[in-house]
């Protein structure tokens, strides 16, 4: 998306669960047209980007009860904040955003300390964070990356082959994973805007035969395939995944997505069902994330 898109934003509440399922699996494109470009939610707000006003009259027929708060005008470059524009280089990692129109950034030249014990950078990532979470720069998102980086470096002991990734917003944990070495990736985002903008970063990567999102509940594919999971979403869908058993059978576990006393708290109850050990913890004033190896399950 150029910088200077002018995006429509409707912001909408949610009544209750049952409007928040049915606004989940509405086919939104289909009912609000092309236009639409991205969804995300944040609690019980649902929020619409478009690049024009367009009549919400199709989705209130569809699920009764939902409120407009209010209707924003934004820049694209204003919704990103600038950070979109910035490269990310953590370790042999180099995160480049992708712009339409103007065409691959070079690499900037850059210093740094170390590779971390990989013997050179790897190929750039172009990452199109379109409307989706995110392009690799929130702490917590950063977090992870390095958290991958030492975790697929060649001097580890067990390098996961197969990853799952609950929450997978724009792919970026995904994509790193399989550029570091995975050879098959599968994530999952509720969002069918971030899977579709996901599977476009993988084709704009020649990734897409090692890595596929789908649209689709983290409960859904809370069994599915992984050596590694990496799960960067709220609190509560932590739960519900321990709770369907999304983080026994592993070998490795990225949480993250959590404030400090969350994290402390899911930790408590991943200790219920494994055993495990941190490998690498990262806080900040916001974040807690957390490198896990699983060693044993409790029966
Ligand atoms: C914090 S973002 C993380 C995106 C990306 N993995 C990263 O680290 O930058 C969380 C993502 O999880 C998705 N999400 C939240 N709850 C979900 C659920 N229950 N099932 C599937 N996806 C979910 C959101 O749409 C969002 O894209």
């Amino acid at each position: 998306m150029r910088p200077e898109t002018l995006l429509t934003i409707y912001e909408l509440k949610v009544p209750d669960p049952r409007s928040r399922d049915l606004l989940d699996q509405a086919d939104l494109k289909g009912l609000l047209g092309e236009s639409l470009a991205g969804f995300h939610w944040e609690a019980d707000f649902a929020f619409l980007f478009c690049l024009a006003p367009l009549s919400l009259d199709p989705l209130h027929a569809r699920i009764p009860g939902l409120e407009l708060q209010t209707t924003h005008l934004l820049r694209y470059d204003e919704w990103q904040d600038g950070a979109a524009a910035t490269p990310l280089y953590i370790g042999p990692l180099a995160i480049l955003p992708w712009r339409e129109g103007a065409g691959e950034p070079a690499l900037a030249p850059r210093e740094r300390a170390s590779l971390g014990g990989y013997p050179q950078q790897l190929p750039p990532l172009y990452i199109d964070p379109g409307l989706a979470f995110g392009y690799g720069g929130h702490p917590t998102t950063k977090a992870c990356l390095s958290f991958l980086s030492r975790l697929f470096c060649p001097q580890s002991p067990a390098i996961p082959l197969t990853a799952l990734d609950l929450g997978s917003g724009t792919g970026v944990l995904s994509l790193a994973a399989a550029r570091l070495g995975a050879l098959k990736v599968l994530g999952v985002d509720h969002s069918h805007l971030a899977a579709e903008n996901a599977n476009f970063n993988a084709r704009l990567n020649n990734l897409d035969s090692q890595v596929a999102f789908v649209r689709g509940s983290a409960a859904d594919y809370a069994r599915a395939p992984g050596e590694l999971v990496m799960a960067n979403i709220p609190l509560f869908v932590h739960w519900e995944l321990l709770a369907l058993k999304a983080y026994s059978g592993r070998k490795y576990l990225i949480l993250s997505g959590l404030l400090p006393r969350e994290a402390e708290k899911l930790l408590e109850g991943l200790a219920e069902s494994l055993s495990f050990s941190v490998l690498d913890s990262h806080r900040d004033e916001r974040w807690s994330s957390y490198l896990v190896a699983v060693t044993g399950e409790r029966l």
